[in-house]
């Protein structure tokens, strides 16, 4: 085939490594550094209608359900747009509420998945303008949408996805500010967003040279029966997708959380074999995640945090601390999923298994 492994054991592995280029390509030619704002053409909507949107709904299925809660966080900040964010098997059948100046995005890596085509055809059926975010060009989803934007990752062949999702992430960014400097972002503040997006790629590249280093940590947590991930605000969503990622490939069964809903009830399975993954970073909320993995500490845990670079914290309460590099928050999850889908490709690549065809999965579920 002309997709080729190369020097990767696995075509995951050789899509993680890829993400300093997708994550670029995503933003590349779409973003404007003078005025601080972004530039999402394929959307075919001209500005003047855009500044009047009242409601988002992002609308999609796995990992791009993940990219779509991320997505809520960032433009509900940036653009102050109220946004719902939603499994397409549950909005296509709920008869949702379409309010007049709502835009619908329905996200799909293959734009073939059939519940997120179902979800976009309700919407269609009921008279809304629905917006596709897809990596696979001509597919189903992107030829029946009303307009949209792709996402240029190439092609995915892992069935766990991973470069998709950084890229549906930076997309959801560009909307953020495309639409916040529309109203509440000052040029300026815009600027920073720009400037700080293109030093993503280079901060990838910095934890993916992390690879051997998280293998080891791999390597301790590779027979445990369960897993727990805990992140807070953006970071949240974050936790939900690393879960994923280990449950897919590993079949390990692992769960995402709010580090402060853990009180009322994952708290209750904390012991000494359960291994619990959070999401410590540099941002508003770090002092209140650092008394719920205290916590987490004294039921004896394994904790192994995703920490700010300069951190000194949280190495006296964690068995490993994975040390990333600073960015603002709402570009966060760029950086945080990545030691993710590193840990969960060395837990399952340890286990022996089929990373790229895990059990039971397929790449796209073009069938209810
Ligand atoms: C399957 C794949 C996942 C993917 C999900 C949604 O479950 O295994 O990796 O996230 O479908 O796919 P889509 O192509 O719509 O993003």
């Amino acid at each position: 085939s002309a997709i080729e492994k190369g020097d990767f054991k696995h075509f995951m592995l050789k899509e993680i490594f890829e993400q300093p280029l997708t994550i670029e390509n995503a933003f590349r030619g779409r973003i404007n550094q003078h005025l601080g704002t972004a530039r999402l053409g394929g959307l075919g909507i001209p500005n003047f209608e855009l500044r009047k949107i009242k409601q988002i709904h992002l609308v999609a299925c796995g990992t791009s359900f993940h990219a779509a809660l991320i997505g809520k966080y960032i433009i509900e900040d940036i653009a102050r747009i109220p946004v719902f964010a939603e499994y397409a098997s549950e909005y296509r059948y709920r008869n949702p509420i379409i309010p007049e100046d709502t835009l619908v995005f329905v996200i799909s890596q293959s734009g073939e998945t059939a519940d997120t085509l179902g979800a976009l055809r309700e919407a269609k059926a009921k008279g809304a303008r629905v917006l596709a975010i897809t990596n696979v060009v001509g597919s189903t989803i992107a030829r029946e949408s009303d307009g949209g934007t792709y996402i240029h990752a190439g092609s995915e062949i892992g069935v766990a996805s991973t470069k998709a999702f950084t890229s549906q992430v930076t997309i959801m960014t560009l909307l953020a500010i495309l639409l916040g400097r529309m109203n509440y972002l000052s040029t300026v503040k815009g600027m920073e967003y720009i400037s700080e997006l293109e030093k993503i790629p280079s901060k990838v590249e910095k934890i993916l040279a992390l690879n051997e280093y998280i293998r080891n940590i791999a390597a301790t947590i590779k027979d445990c029966k369960n897993a727990l991930y805990l992140g807070r605000g953006i970071n949240y969503p974050v936790a939900m997708e690393g879960a994923l990622k280990l449950k897919e490939i590993s079949y390990i069964h692992s769960e995402g959380y709010p580090a402060a809903e853990m009180k009322h009830g994952p708290i209750a399975l904390i012991d000494k074999n359960m291994p619990v993954i959070a999401i410590a970073t540099k941002d508003p909320l770090y002092d209140k995640i650092y008394s719920n993995l205290q916590e987490v500490r004294a039921r004896k845990a394994r904790l192994i945090t995703i920490a700010t670079e300069g951190d000194t914290e949280l190495s006296k309460i964690s068995e490993n601390v994975i040390y990333i590099p600073d960015t603002l928050t709402n570009l966060q999850p760029l950086l945080t999923v990545i030691p993710l889908q590193l840990l969960a490709y060395n837990v399952a690549d340890l286990k022996g298994l089929n990373v790229d065809q895990p059990r039971n999965l397929a790449k796209s579920v073009t069938v209810e």
